[in-house]
């Protein structure tokens, strides 16, 4: 039996996480929601978020989701294990397989991190961290005018280049050898991030381990498609703009016809 793959994010980004899964799973229905009307999450308190991805949640399943992936760093160090809690479904998210590759990938355990308020003050990467390395060094920043430039299709001005290079300086300056990208925005301004943190520290994005992830809880339950069931994936943002619009052909190219969702109602 064929199992729709949920996705979610606060706006765009979780587009990042949705390309990989792809790449793994081409013909495994998909379902991505996008709150745009509400974006960005990483401003927002604690209890917001987590109503917030509640209901994102409930919309995903309430469109035939059988599995949900939380492609919002901001919802996933804040809501996860309130969504585990109350929904029955498998829920992967973006956070645990940064923290994993973080930890293969550092050599000096000096560990950096960028992602939105919510992200940097939950203080979850840090925790997880120091459990699995207590002498690791974790140096985080907290980077929110990131998320409105991409959502704005900034990928390339000069502008963000600025803002880039003013955010990392703090973690340049305590020499890094690992950054994660705490954000799912974060991916399409990589080439940015590299150029300005230097070529030698090692970035973490792991929207691909993510689509592994799936793909072997797929496969060890016999619910990987291994042909298109004739459903097209659908992509719904709860506020669709021609901007929103273009910038998503950035991130995915022409195939994706966003879809307007009402917001999700509250019980
Ligand atoms: N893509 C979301 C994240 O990963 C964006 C954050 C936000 O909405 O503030 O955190």
């Amino acid at each position: 039996m064929s199992v729709t793959i949920g996705v979610f994010d606060s706006g765009i980004g979780g587009l990042t996480v949705v390309r990989e899964i792809k790449k793994l799973l081409p013909t495994q229905p998909l379902i991505y929601f996008g709150d745009t009307a509400r974006t960005p999450y990483g401003t927002k308190s604690p209890e917001t978020i987590i109503q917030y991805a509640r209901e994102d949640t409930k919309f995903l399943l309430e469109h035939g989701a059988g599995i949900l992936v939380i492609a919002c760093h901001s919802a996933a160090s804040t809501a996860t294990s309130t969504l585990k809690q109350e929904f029955s479904e498998p829920i992967f998210e973006v956070v645990t397989p940064s923290i994993e590759q973080a930890l293969a990938l550092t050599r000096r355990k000096n560990i950096g991190l960028i992602g939105t308020r919510a992200t940097v003050t939950s203080d979850v990467y840090e925790k997880a961290i120091h459990a699995r390395l207590p002498d690791a060094k974790v140096y985080s920043q907290a980077c929110p005018l990131l998320v409105p430039l991409v959502e704005e299709g900034w990928l390339k001005t000069r502008e963000s280049r600025m803002i880039v290079k003013k955010y990392l300086r703090p973690l340049k300056n305590q020499q890094i050898d690992t950054l994660i990208l705490g954000c799912t925005h974060y991916p399409v301004l990589k080439q940015i991030i590299q150029e300005k943190i230097g070529k030698k520290v090692k970035i973490v994005d792991p929207s691909a381990e993510i689509a592994h992830a799936v793909y072997s809880y797929l496969e060890a339950k016999d619910q990987l498609s291994e042909k298109s069931h004739g459903l097209e994936d659908r992509f719904f943002v709860s506020d669709l703009t021609p901007t929103t619009q273009e910038v998503v052909q950035c991130f995915l190219g022409n195939r994706v016809r966003l879809e307007k969702a009402s917001l999700p109602k509250r019980e």
